[in-house]
């Protein structure tokens, strides 16, 4: 079995930038993609003062940082990614749009490549009927920020190969990852639970039951995550939470996923979280002032 030796990443938000400096730092070579030369910059920026402080944390040598900028490169040329043993993409949560990059992929991409989609909740197997090769295409879903989660979810679609399966759980392995493996069903495993209860989080707060800092507090406090529901809501972007509970309610069929109207006002109001300046909180006066609803 060949040794995954450069990646590809393909979208350079939030997520993309962070699986790109997870590579880097693991001594792979890599391309990052985005149509956006503003995001490639940022994320530039940001995988730049990440590694740096990794560095002054003596968590990585200077020379491991230093050989990890040199390893990262950035296009917006799509055909730039041929060399690639693996491609992970990692662009808007949309159905068609994934499905046309997958073809495009299949197009460019050598014929041993694997392609992976760092999906939320989209289907593998529809996203891998795009291109001609469904057995080297897989689900890598990691969770935000990429390189502090510990977690990676590995979703194999029907068709995808053992090989596949085992070259990507090694990928996620050398990133020093845990990995949980879910059949290829609507949310998969984090999400099919989470996106629910952040669901319900907004039901609470627009049926009046109790305030958003009191909703956020009894969650923390009374049940021990890290964060409340609403203020990880922000933190993933209410848009893609809005799409993961879409994709739940079209794919499981169930009406206890339709999404909480609050949630899909937001989203038409542009209130999209953290990465907007303003969701449930607004960012943009003091972190957790918020609008009136
Ligand atoms: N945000 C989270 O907490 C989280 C967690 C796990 C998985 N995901 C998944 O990761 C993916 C990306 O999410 P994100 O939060 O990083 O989004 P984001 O909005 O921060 O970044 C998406 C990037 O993709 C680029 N892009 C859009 N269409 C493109 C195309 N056709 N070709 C190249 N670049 C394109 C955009 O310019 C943007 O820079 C989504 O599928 C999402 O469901 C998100």
């Amino acid at each position: 079995m060949a040794e995954i030796k450069s990646v590809a990443v393909i979208g350079a938000g939030q997520m993309g930038s962070g699986i790109a400096q997870l590579a880097v730092t693991h001594g792979l070579d890599v391309w990052l993609l985005d149509t956006d030369s503003h995001a490639l910059s940022r994320a530039t920026a940001s995988i730049s003062s990440s590694v740096q402080r990794l560095v002054s944390k003596s968590q990585i040598s200077k020379e491991v940082g230093a050989d990890a900028m040199r390893r990262l490169r950035c296009t917006s040329n799509l055909e730039d990614l041929h060399s690639a043993d693996i491609i992970i993409e990692a662009i808007l949560e949309s159905e068609d749009i994934k499905k046309k990059l997958f073809s495009d992929l299949d197009r460019i991409a050598k014929s041993s490549a694997i392609l992976a989609s760092n999906t939320s909740s989209i289907s593998i197997t529809r996203l891998a009927s795009a291109t001609q090769r469904p057995s080297q295409v897989i689900g890598m879903h990691f969770m935000n920020p990429p390189p502090l989660m510990k977690l990676v979810e590995i979703i194999r679609g029907a068709d995808t190969s053992e090989e596949t399966y085992t070259m990507t759980k090694s990928l996620a392995d050398r990133f020093g990852k845990i990995t949980v493996y879910s059949q290829d069903y609507a949310g998969f495993i984090v999400n099919r639970i989470l996106m629910p209860m952040i669901n319900e989080a907004f039901h609470t707060l627009y049926t009046g039951v109790a305030t958003k800092e009191d909703i956020d507090m009894g969650m923390k406090l009374g049940t021990n995550h890290p964060m409340g529901p609403l203020e990880l809501a922000d933190f993933i972007g209410l848009d893609i939470c809005l799409s993961i509970m879409n994709v739940l309610h079209k794919g499981l069929g169930d009406p206890k996923y339709v999404p909480c109207p609050l949630l899909v006002q937001y989203v038409d109001s542009g209130r999209l979280g953290r990465k907007r300046g303003i969701g449930v909180y607004n960012y943009s006066r003091s972190p957790k002032s918020s609008p009136r609803l």
